[in-house]
């Protein structure tokens, strides 16, 4: 469902390299050292989202669970250790709670531990890519789901994907004919270039190691021989296009075998690893009403860096 195999993630990879201007899906940054190294950046001084959001979730808890209601289905995308939901549990006191992720062995210990503290609760892990589709099976209660979409991930997809994304989900909220449920999402804000630059190129280089860390993956699963050395990261705010860019960038002419392709990239050449969209508050509730939902209801920290944002579908 949704899971790739390993043939068309070989073909997808060998595709972006050979683009003219290569690329490689965002998702193949997480293999385990690069989903650890992920949990570093969250710990970095420069990379305030994290703990921006948490602030929020902090200070605005029981509004937000107001806003909620009890009873939800509460379905969290990209849950990965559960950790960001299982704070929300005693203020909103979901009926059902549904994590979601690609990796489900990292899931499955974490849900196992929420469940014995939580019996109240009943709890399905599911094993899925939701980026390109949304197949929810039916052991998910369709009563008030509530799309969990926390840390700015939706950030990864241009505006226009982020629209096709929201509508899917939109059309999840639907019980019996009727509109029902909602999302409760965090979106990361435009902010001052130098702020955004130090978050995605710090200071440790632990992003340009999550970022280079890339390469290895690649070796691993494309048989590639990409030498890390080789490459430099490069991570910066594209005011023009409000988004953040992750490239390798070729520290001298070298070219580069893997199964099924091989490429010369010359110095100063690019791999582009991710983008990382920022948005306006009025923007992304723009978006969501596009979409489908409304009654939005938002909520920032002080400094109007990051938002959290309930939204009911209507
Ligand atoms: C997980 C996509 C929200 O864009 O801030 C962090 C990933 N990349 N540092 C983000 C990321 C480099 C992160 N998201």
């Amino acid at each position: 469902m949704g899971q790739q195999d390993a043939a068309a993630i070989r073909a997808e990879l060998s595709a972006g390299l050979l683009a003219p201007h290569a690329f490689t899906a965002p998702k193949y940054l997480y293999d385990v050292l690069g989903s650890k190294l992920f949990e570093a950046i969250c710990e970095l001084p420069e990379y305030y989202p994290t703990r921006t959001e948490a602030s929020i979730f902090d200070v605005h808890l029981s509004d937000i669970a107001e806003s909620v209601g009890r009873g939800a289905t509460l379905i969290d995308l990209g849950a990965g250790n559960c950790a960001k939901a299982a704070r929300l549990f005693l203020a909103l006191q979901p009926a059902q709670y549904v994590p979601i992720d690609i990796s489900v062995d990292f899931m499955h210990e974490a849900v196992a531990r929420l469940q014995q503290q939580f019996p109240q609760i009943e709890m399905t892990a599911i094993g899925m890519d939701f980026s390109s589709a949304l197949d929810l099976p039916d052991v998910v209660h369709r009563k008030k789901r509530l799309f969990f979409y926390p840390g700015s991930s939706i950030g990864n997809f241009t505006p226009h994907e982020a629209l096709d994304f929201l509508k899917r989900l939109r059309k999840a909220c639907q019980l019996n004919g009727d509109a029902d449920g909602g999302i409760l999402i965090g979106i990361d804000l435009v902010k001052d270039k130098a702020l955004l630059d130090a978050a995605y190129d710090d200071a440790l280089g632990v992003t340009a190691s999550f970022n280079l860390n890339l390469l290895q993956h690649l070796n691993r699963v494309l048989n590639a021989d990409f030498d890390v050395r080789n490459w430099r990261h490069r991570g910066f705010f594209n005011v023009e296009s409000s988004r953040i860019e992750m490239h390798l960038e070729a520290r001298s002419d070298v070219t580069v075998r893997w199964e099924g392709g091989e490429r010369r990239f010359e110095r100063g050449e690019r791999i582009h690893t991710e983008n990382s969209y920022k948005y306006t508050p009025e923007k992304f509730v723009d978006l969501l009403e596009q979409a489908g939902f409304g009654e939005s209801r938002t909520w920032t920290d002080p400094r109007g860096w990051f938002m959290v944002c309930h939204a009911l579908a209507i």
